[in-house]
C-alpha cells in the first residue's frame, strides 16, 4: 500500500493537504507536533474518507533527531512511501537583531533542515516507488526581499532552488520535484491578523488553505515544477519579473509597510 507523507499536516495548509489527498483516494501519514490537533485531524479524515488509510506521527521537527525518527517509524509499519510532501515551515516578523538566535535555529531547522533531510532520507524509497513525487512548501516571499521577514524570506529561497536544482537531478529516475509557492493564506489565527493588515494587491491575493491544497495537489500530479497557487499570485509574479528591481521593492514595502511585527 502506498503512501503520500505530509509534514505541518495537522493544520494549516498540511492539514489541507492531507485532506485533498484523501479525497483524491491517496493514503496519507500525517506529521505534526504531537497533541490533540494532530488526532483530531486524523480521526476527521478517517471519518470523511472510510477508504483510505491514514496514520499519523506526533514528533518535534525542529530536533534533528526527528528526521531519523519519521524514516525508522515509516519503516517500522511497513509504510511504503511514494509522495514525500516537505510543507512544515515558521514564519516570522519583526527585526532581524530582535529575535532570539533560538528563534531562528528552530525556524531554520524547520524551514530547511527538515526538507533536506527528509528529503534525502525517503530517496532511495521514492526511487524504488517511481514514479514518485517530493513537493516542497517555499512560498512567494522567496522570490523578494522583504525587510521585518529576512530569515523566513531566505529559508523559503533556499526551498525554492534546492526544489527545481534538485528536480533536474532526479528526472532520470521519474522522480517529479514540485515546488509549492503560496501567497499570503488565511491558515491560522497568526496568518489571518497579519493578512488583514494587508493593502491593494496583497490584501485581494489572500487564498483559503482548501484552494492552496486543490491547485497544488493538482499540478503535484501533472508535474510542474512550481506551483503558485490563485490567479493574482500567478499574474503578480510574472508581471514581476518584467518589472525593475526598484519598482518591485517599492510595491512590496508598501504592502508590508502596515503590517505590524508579529513574533509567531
Ligand atoms: N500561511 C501563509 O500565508 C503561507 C504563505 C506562504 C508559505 N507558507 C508556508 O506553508 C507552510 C505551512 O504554513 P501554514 O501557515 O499552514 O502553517 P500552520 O498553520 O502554522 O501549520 C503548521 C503545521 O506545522 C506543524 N508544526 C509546527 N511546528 C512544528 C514542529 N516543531 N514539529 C512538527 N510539526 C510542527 C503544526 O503542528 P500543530 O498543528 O501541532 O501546531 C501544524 O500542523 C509553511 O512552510 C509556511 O512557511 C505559508
Amino acid at each position: 500500500m502506498m503512501f503520500t507523507l505530509i509534514t505541518g499536516a495537522g493544520a494549516g495548509i498540511g492539514k489541507a493537504l492531507a485532506f485533498e489527498c484523501a479525497r483524491k483516494n491517496m493514503n496519507v501519514l500525517l506529521v505534526a507536533l504531537p497533541g490533540p490537533e494532530l488526532e483530531s485531524t486524523v480521526n476527521e479524515i478517517r471519518a470523511a474518507y472510510r477508504n483510505i488509510a491514514c496514520y499519523c506521527l506526533g514528533i518535534d521537527l525542529s530536533r534533528p533527531e526527528s528526521f531519523c525518527g519519521v524514516y525508522k517509524w515509516v519503516k517500522e509499519n511497513n509504510f511504503h512511501v511514494n509522495i514525500l510532501i516537505n510543507n512544515v515551515g515558521v514564519g516570522s516578523k519583526g527585526d532581524f537583531e530582535h529575535t532570539e538566535t533560538i528563534f531562528y535555529e528552530r525556524q531554520l531547522e524547520l524551514n530547511v533542515h527538515a526538507a533536506t533531510m527528509l528529503t534525502r532520507l525517503f530517496l532511495p524509497d521514492l526511487k524504488a516507488h517511481a514514479p514518485s513525487h517530493i513537493m516542497n512548501t517555499s512560498s512567494m516571499g522567496g522570490f523578494y526581499m522583504i525587510p521585518g521577514k529576512t530569515v523566513y524570506i531566505a529559508s523559503k529561497a533556499y526551498i525554492y532552488y534546492f526544489s527545481r536544482s534538485l528536480r533536474l537531478e532526479l528526472k532520470q529516475h521519474h522522480i517529479n520535484v514540485s515546488v509549492l509557492c503560496p501567497g499570503g493564506t488565511n491558515s491560522n489565527a497568526n496568518t489571518i491578523a497579519i493578512n488583514k493588515e494587508l493593502k491593494g494587491i496583497a490584501k485581494r491575493s489572500i487564498l483559503l488553505p482548501e484552494e492552496v491544497a486543490a491547485e497544488a495537489i493538482d499540478k503535484m500530479m501533472k508535474g510542474k515544477a512550481r506551483i503558485i497557487p490563485g490567479f493574482i499570485n500567478k499574474l503578480s509574479y510574472h508581471i514581476s519579473r518584467l518589472v525593475p528591481e526598484f519598482i518591485q521593492q517599492m510595491i512590496i514595502s508598501n504592502a508590508f509597510r502596515h503590517v505590524k511585527k508579529h513574533k509567531y
